[in-house]
């Protein structure tokens, strides 16, 4: 029988972390998930080989203690703006010095990040976009020695208890008339949060993966006004998407960063000018297309059930669905 083996998930709490958690546990490996509100997170605890616990993961002492008797680290902490200044490099840079240090201290030998399309420490077009490569760069140069490294780049990721489809659902349902959307051109390439999960377990243990990057997209590019319109749809709203042009689009990040929540921000906005598609690799073969219309159908609507079963799945290319 093969020996139990152990991994530490950092940030195994969020919407990917979760949703990697169970699929880890599900293949065998002993999996803990350190958080900060383990009372919001109980959900974890319904899987035998889930531990989960509170941890501050920032303290060394303490991220040190949770590496001790792990196999691998998966490290998926980050943030979309900051609630401080400094934060990005906190978490995305900083934060991840201290994991390869802790790794090398405990004697793990394999690590898989999670970083974000279009990270790059020198040309990304936002800080969080250049902190996200900067860590990552960092990553696959210090974890050379001993430390086997791969790291993920996924688009946008969508699936049940995602912060994007859900977002703009809730805040949608909102309005009457039209929506003020920033940014509606801006390209994306949808992936589905079990697609980038299967990929990321079946890294774990294949070689050939080690001190790879790789970009992680969906089958479909969108663009931002494509995709609320296709929440629009799927929920039949009375609302219409109002793009708005360059300027209106910053002016809308500089009202909304200043509010409570930070809704949108100018780094956002910046992020945002970087076409989130994939230009090589495999594509996820997951719809968000096919997902939407498979929701209603999970609620009873029988006629959009059986468009989704005609429908699903769709080979060929993805363009066509738009
Ligand atoms: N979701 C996407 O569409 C997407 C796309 C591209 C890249 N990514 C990247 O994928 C990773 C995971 O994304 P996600 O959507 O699953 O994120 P998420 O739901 O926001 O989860 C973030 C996780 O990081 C932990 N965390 C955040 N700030 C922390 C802090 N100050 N101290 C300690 N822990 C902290 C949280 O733990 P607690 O339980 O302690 O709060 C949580 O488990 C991130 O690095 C993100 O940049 C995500």
């Amino acid at each position: 029988m093969r020996k139990q083996r152990n991994i530490l998930l950092l940030g195994g709490s969020g919407f990917i972390g979760k949703q990697l958690a169970f699929a880890l546990a599900n293949r065998g490996w002993q999996v803990t998930v350190p958080s900060r509100r383990p009372h919001r997170n109980r959900e974890l605890l319904v899987h035998p080989n889930i531990r989960l616990l509170e941890a501050n993961i920032t303290d060394s002492n303490e991220l040190n203690k949770l590496c001790e008797g792990q196999q691998a680290v998966i490290n998926l902490v980050g943030i979309l703006h900051e609630r401080r200044k400094g934060d990005f490099r906190r978490y995305h840079v900083d934060f991840i010095k201290a994991v390869v240090e802790a790794c090398s201290d405990g004697g793990i030998k394999r690590l898989l990040h999670v970083s974000a399309l279009g990270a790059d420490q020198a040309t990304g077009s936002s800080l969080y976009l250049r902190s996200k490569g900067e860590g990552e760069n960092l990553l696959h140069t210090f974890g050379q020695r001993g430390l086997h490294v791969t790291s993920f780049q996924p688009s946008v990721v969508f699936g049940k208890d995602d912060d994007f489809i859900n977002r703009f659902a809730g805040i949608l349902k909102l309005f009457f008339g039209y929506f003020p959307l920033a940014c509606p051109n801006s390209k994306l390439a949808p992936v589905y949060v079990g697609d980038l999960v299967e990929k990321m377990v079946n890294a774990i243990d294949n070689r050939e993966t080690y001190a790879k990057r790789y970009t992680v997209c969906g089958p479909e590019v969108f663009t931002l006004r494509q995709i609320l319109e296709l929440i629009i749809d799927t929920l039949q709203l009375p609302v219409r998407v109002m793009p708005l042009n360059n300027g209106l689009s910053r002016l809308q990040a500089l009202i909304l960063q200043n509010l409570p929540g930070k809704l949108f921000t100018m780094d956002n906005y910046r992020s945002l000018q970087t076409e989130n598609v994939c230009t090589d690799g495999d594509h996820c073969e997951t719809s968000l297309r096919q997902y939407l219309k498979g929701l209603p159908a999970m609620f009873g609507n029988k006629h959009n059930y059986d468009s989704f079963r005609r429908e699903y799945p769709q080979p060929g290319n993805p363009e066509e669905h738009l």
